[in-house]
């Protein structure tokens, strides 16, 4: 019997070939132009009709519900494969990725694959369904020019990782395809030349080895064998992969005379991590902007402040407000800290709720980075400090979007080190368990909350480091030591030590 399969990005490139390869199931076609707009040979070939195409722009959050209730209009109740394909890229140093892209990359490449998984659960429930998420092989390697890209794919890598920790053994399987450069309208549309893609892989080559994919084993697989090698590396050693893609050209974004004294941005102030920082920084002697949305606690912060040395902005970072920077001086110290997260299994977490952690989480540090580097608000010889999680190495099952968009952040700074290496200093953090009322608020158990690690001690550890990955503590160290070498032993403890118990 033909099986539902519903494929996003279905008008070109790979998604366009899948079509064709799978032309013999009931296929649900999924893109961004009308039906009208497409190409006569595409609609001939494919078996594009208005009974199967369903135009959905996926940089809409509403998309995951425009797509569900086509599938009901049609009497679609049950999907048994559904391929995340959809996606968009760009290229060039970081700082001049317009605003307008990098909103893209994320909603599309990230948010989208989330949603629309979130809503169709139900229908692949129902088929005992798999869903199939395309990343890329760039996932492992830090390409300094596909910096927002690269992050975007690493972070659906990492969602994947602790959504499939929620119920390794449950009625949807969840699988990661990971194909090379691939010869698609993409690479023209960021402006790599026709006789260099012309010669990559074919799109129907890469569909085969989707489809392939299809009811086997294996979690991640890499698409062709250059790229099973490239990711097998990418994943075994990363730094040394990612020194091979580091930018070799004389490109270096504007950067501003250093401060006396000088001057951090510490976002997240008014709380936890956030707070002890910027009161670390401010009895280095340094001027410290702290930027949050809680006033209250930003003026007790403001106050105990050592020196009048710290002052705060009202920002709200959901907004992706980032026009205040304008009106800053440079920045010799950048913390990116603030951070939320929306805990309990995947499907019973409000998209809303999702939407906001990636707002604040991961898009804001993107929006924030680009825009402080864009105006020449970082100086020659400062720091950026990212804060990504220890969930990076253990995965979180309960917290998948959260984790998603900490692996993100994780490879974005990996993009950074390769750009602005050795002018701009960058930090990669890894807090586990961090005594703070985020850790109290997403935990489902505060009995130990004694053992957690003293904000002001991580602070300490932040500001004495050199090092551009920081994973700070004992138990952390060894937590990371247990997701590298034993991942799915490391994704079975974080289901019974934490997904398990949210349950209670
Ligand atoms: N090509 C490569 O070298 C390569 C390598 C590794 C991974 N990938 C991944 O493979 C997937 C497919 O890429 P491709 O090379 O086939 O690219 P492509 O030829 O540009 O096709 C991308 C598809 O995504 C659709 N899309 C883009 N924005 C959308 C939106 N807002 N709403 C709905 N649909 C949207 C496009 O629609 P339109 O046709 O209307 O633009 C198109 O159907 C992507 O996830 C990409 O990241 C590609």
């Amino acid at each position: 019997m033909a099986r539902t399969i519903l494929i996003t990005g279905a008008t070109s490139g790979i998604g366009l070939a899948l079509a064709h390869r799978l032309g013999d199931e009931r296929l649900v076609l999924v893109g961004r132009r009308s039906i009208d707009e497409l190409d006569d040979a595409v609609l001939s070939t494919n078996g594009f009709s208005t009974d199967n195409y369903c135009q959905c722009d996926l940089a809409e959050p509403s998309a995951g519900e425009t797509i569900a209730a086509w599938c009901e209009s049609q009497g679609i109740d049950a999907i048994d494969v559904l391929i995340n394909n959809a996606g968009v890229g760009w290229t060039g140093p970081f700082w001049e990725q317009p605003v307008a892209s990098i909103r893209e990359l994320v909603a599309v490449n990230l948010a989208a694959p989330i949603s629309v998984t979130q809503r169709l659960l139900p229908l692949l429930r129902r088929a005992g369904g798999e869903v199939v998420f395309v990343s890329s092989v760039v996932s492992t390697v830090a390409f300094p020019d596909m910096g927002v890209y690269v992050a975007t794919k690493k972070a659906l890598d990492g969602f994947v990782r602790s959504l499939r920790a929620e119920e390794p053994d449950g009625d949807v399987s969840f699988r990661v395809v990971h194909p090379g450069a691939t010869n698609t309208a993409m690479p023209g549309k960021v402006g790599v030349p026709a006789t260099t893609y012309e010669r990559w892989p074919s799109a129907s080559s890469v569909a085969d080895g989707i489809v392939e994919s299809l009811d086997s084993r294996s979690r991640n697989r890499a698409i062709g064998l250059p790229n099973k090698a490239l990711r097998a590396a990418g994943v075994v050693a990363p730094g040394t992969v990612s020194l091979f893609a580091r930018r070799r050209g004389p490109s270096t974004p504007p950067l501003a005379e250093p401060n006396h004294p000088p001057r951090a941005l510490v976002t997240g102030a008014a709380d936890g991590i956030g707070r002890a920082l910027t009161l670390k920084y401010a009895a280095e002697g340094y001027e410290v902007v702290g930027i949050d949305h809680d006033q209250a606690r930003a003026a007790d912060v403001v106050d105990i402040a050592p020196g009048g040395r710290v002052s705060m902005r009202h920002v709200d970072l959901a907004t992706s407000d980032v026009a205040w920077v304008r009106d800053e001086d440079p920045f010799d110290v950048v913390v990116h800290n603030a951070g939320i997260s929306a805990v309990g299994a995947f499907e019973s977490v409000d998209a809303k709720e999702h939407e906001r952690v990636i707002a604040v989480n991961f898009l804001a540090p993107l929006l924030l980075t680009r825009e402080l580097m864009a105006s020449a608000k970082v100086t020659a010889g400062g720091r950026i400090v990212l804060m990504s999680s220890l969930s990076h190495f253990t995965g979180y099952p309960g917290a998948a979007v959260y984790a998603a968009t900490k692996d993100g952040l994780e490879m974005y700074g990996r993009t950074l080190q390769s750009s602005l290496h050795p002018a701009v200093r960058v930090t990669t953090v890894f807090p586990g368990p961090t005594r703070t009322a985020h850790a109290r608020r997403y935990s489902p158990d505060n009995s130990n909350e004694r053992r957690r690690m003293a904000p002001e001690d991580l602070a300490e550890l932040i500001f004495d480091s050199n090092r551009a990955r920081l994973v700070p503590g004992p138990s952390g160290k060894v937590s990371a030591v247990v997701g590298r070498v034993a991942p799915r032993g490391g994704e079975a403890l974080m289901r019974r030590l934490v997904f398990a118990k949210m349950d209670e």
